[in-house]
């Protein structure tokens, strides 16, 4: 059986890793599984996408369309020309997506169109806002979708509702939180840490890349202001996507306690996440991951596609004014925020599940 692995951007390495991991393990056993490493280039600095491969010990892709940056229709036309040169060297039996991201619904659309299987892991999650490329992304992908690989009952009942019937929804889990738990021994202390004289729980780390929040300079500038001044004392840890970057004029951020960094790998981003008193962000994933970890969680969105973090998790949402900051660091610095728990097979065994999975649909 030979199945695609797709991996475009930053969110997508820490998801297929453990996936191929289990593929190896299962194929050491003597199953007849093999894989090929698709890289649509969508992420391409070596911040945002190699180093996740050194330290996540992936594998080299088999092929890079390289695709680099573009607007969601360039991007989505090339990767979808790359991928079918791709599948016509060699039909795979089933074409595994992961996420969210444009080259998930790209590479879905071709391998449909081509006869081929296609699983989706994290399958069923949705926003409701439509003004998300992302969730445009979600629910097209999961228009012809074979099989879901689900990470919570929430996405188990949006597909209910949608009419999927239930063979096609396996309740699998979360891969992320398998590279997170897997990870947990090697983390790695980032330059960050003593350059900032940093002490456990005693700084924020911050995250911002939504078009929501970034997008708009002065917009970006207020939620900034807003997190440093209540930060106090506290350093605020800033590792800042490409795309923040371009719209922030550094001579402005003079901010005392603000260290405004390059993206971090990811050994040394949960390193931070873990130690941190808490997390500002506008990211899904870190909300997953800091709800295992059971760091707090403040999220600067309207919306959320995994309300499971904040019914369960550390999560709150606050929307998009900064001034909704206010009240979550009061109860922050009181030592009043929630404890949280795990959702239900966050385990670190979801891959061996999707992989079992597998196994059945040849
Ligand atoms: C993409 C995903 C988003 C995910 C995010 C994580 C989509 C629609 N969005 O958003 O879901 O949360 O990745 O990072 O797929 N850039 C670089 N170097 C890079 C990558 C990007 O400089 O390696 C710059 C590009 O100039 C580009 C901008 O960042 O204009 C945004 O990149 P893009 O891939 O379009 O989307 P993201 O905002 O990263």
């Amino acid at each position: 059986m030979l199945i695609d692995m797709i991996a475009g951007a930053r969110p997508n390495f820490m998801k297929v890793a453990p996936i191929i991991n289990a593929i190896k393990k299962r194929r050491s056993e003597g199953a007849d599984l093999s894989f090929r490493l698709v890289h649509t280039g969508q992420h391409y600095d070596k911040k945002m996408s190699e180093s996740f491969f050194e330290q996540l010990n992936i594998p080299s892709p088999d092929v890079n369309f390289g695709v680099g940056s573009g607007t969601q229709a360039e991007q989505t036309a090339k990767i979808m020309t790359g991928y079918e040169q791709i599948i016509l060297e060699e039909v795979p039996d089933v074409c595994l997506v992961v996420g969210d991201v444009t080259s998930t619904m790209a590479c879905a659309i071709t391998a449909k169109k081509c006869g081929v299987i296609v699983v989706h892991v994290e399958g069923g999650i949705r926003s409701g806002d439509w003004r998300m490329p992302e969730e445009v992304n979600r629910v097209v992908t999961d228009s012809i979708t074979d099989y879901f690989y689900t990470t919570s009952e929430h996405a188990n009942n949006n597909l209910r509702k949608q009419g999927v019937p239930a063979e096609k929804v396996v309740y699998v889990g979360n891969t992320m939180i398998d590279s997170l738990l897997a990870n947990l021994e090697r983390l790695q202390k980032p330059a960050v840490w003593d350059k900032g004289n940093l002490r456990q729980k005693e700084f924020i780390l911050m995250t911002l890349h939504r078009p929501s929040n970034v997008d708009d300079g002065a917009g970006l500038k207020k939620i900034i202001d807003r997190v440093c001044t209540l930060s106090g004392d506290y350093p605020v840890i800033f590792p800042v996507h490409p795309r923040t970057m371009k719209m922030l004029d550094m001579d402005e951020m003079n901010y005392p306690n603000l260290l405004a960094i390059e993206p971090m790998g990811y050994l040394e981003f949960i390193y931070l996440l873990k130690h941190a008193l808490a997390v500002v962000t506008d990211s899904g994933g870190i909300t997953e991951e800091a709800t295992v970890l059971g760091i707090p969680c403040m999220t600067l969105r309207d919306s959320t596609e995994r309300p499971e973090t904040i019914e369960e998790g550390t999560n709150e949402l606050l929307g998009t004014d900064p001034e909704s900051l206010n009240d979550s660091f009061d109860k922050l610095m009181k030592g009043n925020w929630k404890k949280g728990s795990i959702p239900y097979l966050w385990d670190g065994k979801t891959s061996t599940r999707i992989v079992d999975h597998l196994m059945s649909i040849s």
